[in-house]
């Protein structure tokens, strides 16, 4: 038996995952155990989650990988601050502390971390090696062109690899500081949102924008070349030296300082979000031919925290470069400890690698479950007043009245989603179709005035129906087109709020039959729900679809907002009681809101306000 512990750490999104026999036993994010979104400390909550899935104790692992190469991190970190010296002396001295600390030393703290009960060697693979093993290996291609593509890893910040077999090869890299990710990183801070996590909200409002910034970006950010390259003028950003992503020639580009994180969002803003899609997309695309050309191959995998692009993912599908496209669901540094354990179990041991014409990451239910005779000992212990469903069927009819008579159902079953996105597991669910559903959600689930429209969870066998997509897309990474005939034509009425500055106006204007998962532009983010992945969630929405003939509903993730997903049932519950969904179920147990007790209005309060705003 061969055991391979995978770990990223100290970057943001800190994970562990676990090979058996080449198999993957179990994958999970530290914040899910600690409760502090994108925690980047050492995964030692997960780490111990992946040892007890399989089984084993700290001696009785082979080979311990860590997901990047520190010491090469550190060489840029020094080489970029004496490029820039005196200038960036602060950010240097506030890096520093965690270097000394802990990152210099990591075959330490990381058998400290293991109770100093893991003596064998420690490996350490290149961050964009564990990018590439992330999505070639779990994927159903026998050859594939990879490409990854992030802020940055060492030095690489975009990289094209090919894979085959059981091997892969790095064939071309970009260097830091001209990064694709730096960039989309550096508008979602100028736009007023957190580096790292609020890149998703600057997709999300691109549709809402022109891309009329494009062109500027083009000729004074970024020079991209035709095979995808890219350099940036530097003298736009301040992530070399200073503690900002832009700096004040940046401001000047664009008509002022960047956007404060409570004030309202302005056209600008939106036109900025348009912009840098646009480019983004570009790029991906010259970068997607290059990668083609170098390895002739039809297939493509993608990776790295700009593969979370969904949309551009689309696009690169649809530009039909490729035949296939598969992005891994952590495509994220999460995804990092993955891949660094796949690479020493395919790479560098040797070990065979089949692929069946499925993936392997088993619909990425790869964290912890819980039985039922737990959950209902954690919910006596709290006191709760629940229904036990002894049939499943009798379960989801009931589930599926609520859903219609619009009620926000929290669902929590089987084991928890690894990568950002959650998939059926730990998801909050309800009717697509009914037009208030987006706003009631943002409302009062998630406390959020959203503009991003939620994503529709589509039964497999009815993609084509509703989308203009023909193929899976099981981990939420495709945006496709709503289909013509399901779309509404607007009202001159509805016209007129669609060019509201107020972007809460626009968000409530309904496109389709489908409103509460269509964007403005008329776009989906979506998952296909089938049979063997999915079980008892694919039978809810075949049960759905049985009572109203509708093959689509709303998936959320089990949050609100600045929440990490839930883990266990007690922070289902606690979610659950701090906001106002309908019902609540864990596995067979049922909870209504209106048979809970009273929760004092200080109590939800203090929950809420402890997460912060991304
Ligand atoms: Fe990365």
């Amino acid at each position: 038996m061969t055991s391979i512990l995978g770990i990223s750490a100290f970057y943001h999104d800190s994970a562990a995952a676990i090979l058996v026999d080449g198999e993957i036993v179990a994958a999970a994010q530290e914040e899910r155990f600690t409760r502090i979104k994108h925690d980047f400390s050492f995964p030692k909550h997960a780490v111990a989650y992946c040892l007890e899935e399989a089984g084993l104790t700290p001696e009785q692992l082979d080979y311990v990988v860590f997901y990047d190469k520190p010491l090469l991190k550190f060489d840029r970190l020094l080489e970029t601050y004496l490029a820039y010296a005196p200038k960036g002396l602060q950010s240097f001295m506030m890096a520093m502390p965690l270097w000394m600390k802990t990152k210099l030393h990591l075959p330490r703290e990381i058998r400290k971390a293991l109770d100093g009960r893991y003596r064998k060697a420690i490996a350490f693979t290149g961050h964009h090696e564990s990018h590439a093993a992330s999505t070639f290996f779990p994927s159903r291609f026998e050859e594939a062109a990879i490409l990854t593509i992030d802020g940055v890893g060492e030095w690489d910040t975009a990289a094209i690899a090919h894979g085959r077999g059981n091997k892969l090869r790095m064939l071309k890299s970009l260097h830091f500081p001209h990064s694709l990710g730096l960039l989309y990183s550096a508008v979602t801070y100028f736009c007023g949102f957190k580096v790292n996590s609020g890149e998703y909200k600057l997709m999300g409002l691109a549709p809402y924008g022109e891309p009329r910034y494009a062109d500027v970006m083009l000729e004074n950010l970024v020079d991209l070349k035709d095979d995808g390259s890219l350099a940036m003028d530097m003298r736009y950003f301040n992530y070399c030296e200073g503690l900002t992503m832009t700096g004040p020639e940046f401001d000047r580009l664009f008509g002022g300082p960047p956007r404060n994180a409570e004030s309202r969002i302005t056209q600008r803003e939106m036109d900025l979000a348009a912009s840098v899609q646009r480019v983004i997309e570009q790029a991906m695309l010259r970068m997607a031919r290059t990668a083609r050309k170098l390895t002739g191959s039809r297939n493509l995998c993608l990776a790295g925290g700009v593969a979370l692009n969904c949309v551009a993912n689309g696009k690169l599908l649809r530009a039909g470069i490729f035949d296939d496209v598969f992005v891994t669901p952590a495509s994220g540094d999460a995804g990092g400890a993955l891949g660094a354990a796949l690479f020493v179990n395919y790479q560098l041991l040797d070990r065979p690698r089949q692929s069946n014409g499925t993936d392997t990451l088993q619909g990425s239910f790869l964290g912890p479950r819980y039985s039922n005779s737990e959950i209902r000992r954690i919910l006596d212990e709290q006191r709760a007043p629940y229904t036990v469903f002894e049939q499943e069927g009798d379960l989801l009819a009931c589930l599926t009245e609520e859903m219609v008579a619009g009620k926000v159902i929290g669902w929590f079953h089987g084991r928890m989603e690894f990568g950002p996105r959650a998939l059926g597991a730990r998801s909050i669910i309800g009717d697509a179709r009914n037009p208030q559903m987006q706003s009631q959600m943002n409302l009062r689930i998630k406390f959020r005035e959203s503009f991003r429209p939620f994503a529709p969870c589509v039964l497999l066998e009815d993609v084509d129906k509703y989308f203009e997509l023909d193929r899976e897309s099981p981990y939420m990474l495709l945006v496709a087109d709503v289909r013509k005939e399901l779309r509404s034509p607007l009202t001159d009425e509805q016209l007129c709020m669609m060019k509201d500055p107020d972007l809460r106006k626009r968000v409530n204007v309904p496109r389709s039959t489908i409103p509460a998962v269509t964007h403005v532009d008329m776009s989906a983010r979506i998952q296909t729900v089938d049979a063997e992945r999915h079980g008892r969630f694919y039978r809810l929405m075949k049960e759905f679809k049985r009572r109203t003939g509708c093959g689509v509903i709303i998936n959320t993730s089990f949050n609100i907002r600045g929440e990490p997903i839930v883990c266990t049932p007690q922070d289902a519950y606690r979610c659950f009681m701090a906001s106002e969904m309908d019902v609540l179920v864990l596995e067979d147990c049922l909870l209504r809101r209106t048979e809970q007790p009273q929760q004092s209005t200080e109590d939800r309060k203090n929950y809420i306000e402890s997460f912060q705003l991304d």
